[in-house]
């Protein structure tokens, strides 16, 4: 399956009835989508990473609401209530991507206004949400890929490509825009424990004739120090005021790998993930994941004597960060002003 024209693999689709949502977790072996018809299967998407990746959760959440309108209206007299409801267990499924927080504000203020046809209106502004996201990637693409010009190789973490967004991604929408410019070497950490990099990014990037290496995490400082790369570019989940940014765990490690060879580090990444509400990065819920996604199997008893610590974000701070490229514009150094100018950019 090689993607043609402008075209990237979708993670989410509206079929005009159903959410369907690739499987990511069976990625890069099987294709499979599932379907789903209410915001509680939503719900468990999200909660079970079939769907993941900031942009992303936000998006299938607002199909969530969306779904859960459909199936209340017709049938309840107190289906504002039920929506409701749902809105706040689409809300439980994942701590730290403010995107999801951002997508359900969204339809909670649509959903307060007078419409004709509900749920007609809310799923349209849930495509909306969506044709949104994939013009700021391409938009970010074109800005970010304008920052590096002339750089030889890049290196990303995790996966934040059109599986985690809406489509074209966001750091892999700065890559594929800068691929399209020039000749540019890219590697992808495999990301442990989930292994975003290994399973999602390089095998999107090869959907698009997109050539990369993977490397081992633990072989990002010997990259480093080879000379082969001039920058990291990477996603995030959740950004604060001051330009810390939250995203997958190593990140920091990375950040401050960077800082030590001489290797820049950008953030890209919708004003959907900017947290507003907060100052700094120590305001960021960092989701603790189940150990036994670290630990093998013979650990996982009781009276065990190994236990695994399993945060899956981290949170680099702004001095470690060279740009923030967003769908505003860029911000070069954040950690001078953070990223408070592009509240009332356009
Ligand atoms: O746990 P995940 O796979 O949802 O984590 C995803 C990331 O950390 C991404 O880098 C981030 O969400 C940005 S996606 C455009």
């Amino acid at each position: 399956m090689t993607m043609q024209n402008n075209e990237t693999v979708q993670a989410l689709q509206w079929t005009g009835n159903t959410l369907r949502v690739l499987d990511q977790r069976q990625l890069p072996e099987l294709i499979a989508y599932d379907e789903y018809t209410d915001a509680l299967g939503v719900t468990e998407a999200i909660v079970s990473m079939r769907v993941r990746g900031a942009p992303a959760i936000g998006i299938a959440a607002a199909y969530g609401v969306a779904l859960s309108v459909r199936k209340h209206y017709a049938q309840s007299n107190h289906w504002r209530q039920k929506v409701e409801a749902d809105i706040a267990m689409l809300a439980k499924s994942r701590p730290t991507a403010v995107n999801l927080f951002w997508a359900l504000d969204q339809m909670k203020a649509m959903l307060a206004m007078q419409l004709n046809n509900p749920p007609v209106a809310i799923l349209a502004f849930a495509e909306k949400i969506h044709a949104d996201d994939v013009a700021a990637n391409q938009k970010m693409g074109e800005l970010g890929a304008d920052v590096l010009a002339g750089a030889k190789g890049v290196m990303t973490h995790c996966n934040a490509g059109a599986l985690a967004t809406g489509g074209y991604g966001t750091a892999l929408g700065v890559i594929r825009s800068a691929y399209k410019r020039q000749a540019i070497n890219v590697y992808a950490g495999e990301t442990r424990p989930w292994l975003q990099g290994a399973r999602l990014t390089v095998w999107e990037l090869a959907q698009d004739g997109i050539a990369s290496t993977l490397i081992a995490d633990s072989a990002a400082a010997w990259l480093m120090k080879s000379g082969a790369i001039d920058w990291i570019v990477v996603g995030a989940d959740r950004i604060a005021t001051n330009g810390d940014a939250a995203n997958k765990i190593g990140t920091y490690s990375l950040a401050v790998l960077a800082r030590q060879h001489g290797v820049k580090l950008m953030v890209v990444a919708p004003t959907s993930t900017i947290d507003w509400k907060i100052i700094n990065g120590d305001q960021i819920e960092i989701e603790q994941r189940n150990p036994n996604e670290l630990l093998p199997d013979c650990y996982n008893s009781e009276d065990s004597l190994v236990t695994a610590w399993n945060p899956v974000f981290d949170v680099t701070p702004a001095e470690l960060i060279s740009a923030i490229v967003t769908e505003r514009g860029v911000i070069l150094n954040p950690v001078e002003q953070g990223v408070r100018r592009l509240k009332n950019a356009i």
